[in-house]
């Protein structure tokens, strides 16, 4: 590039960085990840240092950007919050680098001995400034543009690992610790958890956070400190700013960085323990590895390691170039997040049927590994972040949480190529409205933000859970088929459908990779005691969706056959004691898809057998069930506080209990109200169980019906 064009691209690349800082700092809504900001910043500072009199004074390396957001009352810092220099050269080589600087400022020859570090972790938040006057919290302020910061002091309060009175005695009279703000990685899961679940309950304002940093930023910078202290906020002290009467003079300040974090942390403000004391450029190295090779594993965000020189006095002889202090570096990792291009959006089938959008990219090496396919979530996220395909992306992966796609890079100076866009998202009509992997319905139910393949037991992708929900204890009760044992069935391609459970033979089994004969015989056997069951347990065992044990129950004693339950309308279903129009709605979609009625037909063909009944639908009460009080009779007498004579009557024989008129040997259960008379003695006299309202209530209380785990 000539000198001209040089020209041209520093001011572009200024104006490009305050607009970013300004989004990033300000509105606390990054347009860009990091790493490619630090690009930017790297690629100006190259082109400033080569050509010095292309640098103006405003420009972005000259100074720390910043500002103050209105309706925050500006604090100005008696210690400017400079940041430090980074180090983005993530390699071994960053550590070595830095260390040979600080020799050679420090005049040092090759002989003298190796400086000694303190080295701890750059934590991924806001830096903040605590000011605490005779040991009480007095102030707290954002570091805004380095010289003027926000006064957050409410929203700071409601950080509970914050002291408001520091602990000790001879307290300095000023005493001004800096740190950092950050939100913990499950803390922020459960936040963002906790917005998606008011965003589909329809809150207007709410909105999903990018990352822990962006989330911690804007609630240190909300208005309302109500809201402030509903954000799981931390902190972490990791230096000084003002300080008066720490001793005579200062003189009781500790004399190393590391005494210092020390007294920080025995005056109980929060100091991090993941942190060292190290000798020398083999020292740093060392803790760069260290700390790289379990950044996954810890609880929260870092992007880096800090290095700094630990003896306070040698910090002082170094001093500061314009922003940053000689005697301190960040050395960085590999970036979490990274931009890259969204080629397609592809529909992924869950175990349960949940359909998840998920972004082809153009792959890209982000948190230390190659990512071509990231979580969109959900169809809601899409279209709220107006994710299209063609789209420049911002891709997260931190830690062993699966990659998303954050947002969408809208500035055309940074996506140029982003030409044409894709339509907004639609699943439903991208998939013309069926599942990707067996053609079945797809539904999204009310008041939910998944859409779920109504396959349940016929497609593949739902394969394992289903069989598993069959074979459950409460369903068939397969004995000897277990999740690993399915999961093999499944892999090898044994079985597709559920019928096919029945076709397993000796030889096939034995074919599976550690299944003895004796197993392989006790599964056969297990298969053939599950054929002899109930009505109810093969209803519940199919998983539709909303079908749970009790609900089972109720529709097999109703309807009293399969038959009649496969042929009934919603209308006939929603007669059915506690069934409701969703219940009803789901039975109904589920028997009218063809493969369903198959299966079931299959399964009968195979040998599955339960005893019919006429059903209490049709008035005639059977009397051959064990379960609950099926069969049982009852006799009323007395006035009950709450149900009449004809509610009581009916809430038993909706369990399926009987009603008679007169007590005898064979009543089971007498309920008896106020001024019962003779029934009740005659009740007494044989020994009858006799039953208040209340607890005739609990012993026709079904028992909570788990949801089936299948569509
Ligand atoms: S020391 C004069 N130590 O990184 C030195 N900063 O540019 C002041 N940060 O936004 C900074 N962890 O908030 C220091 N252990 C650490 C840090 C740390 C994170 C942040 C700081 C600032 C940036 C430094």
């Amino acid at each position: 590039m000539n000198l001209l064009d040089l020209d041209r691209r520093a001011d572009e690349l200024r104006e490009l960085l305050r607009r970013h800082s300004h989004n990033y700092y300000v509105l606390d809504a990054p347009s860009i990840p990091d790493a490619e900001y630090d690009r930017l910043f790297q690629e100006l500072e190259a082109i400033e240092a080569t050509h010095p009199e292309l640098r103006t004074a405003d420009s972005p390396t000259q100074r720390v950007i910043g500002g103050v957001l209105d309706g925050f009352v500006a604090v100005r810092h008696a210690v400017p919050m400079l940041s430090i220099r980074t180090e983005t050269d993530t390699e071994a080589r960053g550590a070595i680098a830095f260390d040979a600087r600080v020799r050679r400022e420090l005049g040092l020859a090759e002989t003298d001995p190796p400086v000694e570090y303190a080295v701890e972790l750059k934590f991924d938040g806001l830096a903040m400034n605590l000011r605490y006057e005779a040991g009480v919290l007095v102030q707290a302020a954002t570091r805004g543009d380095g010289e003027t910061g926000e006064d957050v002091t409410q929203n700071i309060r409601t950080i509970g690992e914050i002291p408001r009175r520091l602990r000790g005695e001879a307290l300095p009279a000023v005493l001004e610790v800096r740190g950092e703000v950050y939100i913990r990685r499950d803390d922020f899961e459960a936040l963002n958890e906790r917005q998606r679940a008011l965003i589909a309950q329809g809150a207007k304002n709410e909105k999903t956070f990018v990352n822990p940093r962006n989330a911690a930023a804007g609630a240190v910078r909300q208005l309302d400190p109500a809201i402030a202290a509903r954000r799981p906020l931390s902190f972490f002290a990791y230096g000084l700013g003002e300080v008066q009467g720490w001793g005579i003079d200062n003189s009781a300040l500790p004399p190393t960085h590391s005494a210092l974090l020390d007294a920080l942390a025995a005056m109980g403000l929060p100091v991090c323990t993941e942190r060292a004391v190290v000798q020398g450029a083999d020292g740093l190295v060392g803790f760069h590895a260290a700390v790289g090779a379990k950044r996954d594993a810890l609880p929260f965000d870092i992007d880096g390691v800090v290095y700094k020189v630990n003896d306070r006095a040698l910090q002082q002889r170094l001093g500061f170039v314009t922003r940053e202090p000689r005697w301190a570096v960040a050395h960085k990792y590999p970036a979490q997040e990274q931009m890259t291009k969204l080629l397609g959006i592809e529909i992924q089938v869950g175990r349960t049927g949940k359909l998840t959008p998920v972004a082809k990219l153009e792959p890209v090496f982000v948190g230390g590994t190659t990512v071509s396919n990231a979580t969109l979530h959900n169809e809601d996220e899409v279209r709220r972040k107006d994710v299209r395909v063609g789209d420049t992306v911002i891709v997260r992966r931190a830690g062993d949480v699966i990659p998303q796609v954050v947002g969408v890079v809208h500035d055309t100076a940074m996506a140029p190529d982003a030409v044409e866009r894709g339509e907004p998202f639609d699943l439903y009509r991208r998939l013309g409205g069926a599942c990707p992997v067996c053609g079945s319905p797809i539904a999204r139910e009310e008041g939910e933000v998944d859409w779920r393949c109504t396959g349940g037991i016929t497609c593949p992708a739902q394969r394992k859970e289903a069989i598993l929900h069959f074979a459950g204890r409460r369903a068939m009760d397969i004995e000897g088929l277990g999740d690993k044992l399915v999961d093999q069935l499944v892999d090898a391609g044994l079985i597709r459908t559920l019928p096919e459970l029945y076709t397993l033979g000796l030889a096939k089994l034995c074919a599976l990779d550690r299944m003895g004969d004796k197993s392989a015989a006790n599964l056969l056997a297990g298969l053939e005691a599950s054929k002899r069951t109930t009505l109810a347990r093969f209803l519940f065992a199919l998983g539709i969706r909303h079908i749970g044990e009790t609900t089972a129950k109720d529709l097999a004693r109703h309807f009293g056959s399969l038959d009649r339950i496969v042929e009934a309308t919603e209308a006939q279903l929603l007669e059915v004691n506690d069934v409701g129009p969703v219940v009803a709605h789901s039975v109904r979609s589920f028997f009218d898809q063809p493969h369903h009625r198959e299966i079931v037909e299959q399964l009968r063909a195979v040998g599955i057998v339960w005893e019919e009944t006429e059903g209490t639908a049709s008035a005639a009460p059977e009397t051959s069930g064990t379960e609950g009080v099926t069969g049982q009779t009852f006799v009323l007498t007395g006035t009950l506080p709450t149900l009449t004579r004809d509610a009581a009557k009916e809430l038993i024989e909706a369990a399926g209990g009987k009603v008679t008129g007169s007590v005898s040997k064979k009543t089971n259960y007498v309920v008896a109200g106020s001024e019962a008379g003779s029934k009740l003695d005659k009740a007494n006299e044989l020994g009858v169980t006799v039953l208040d309202e209340a607890a005739l209530k609990a012993l026709l209380a079904p028992a909570p019906d788990p949801e089936p785990p299948v569509a």
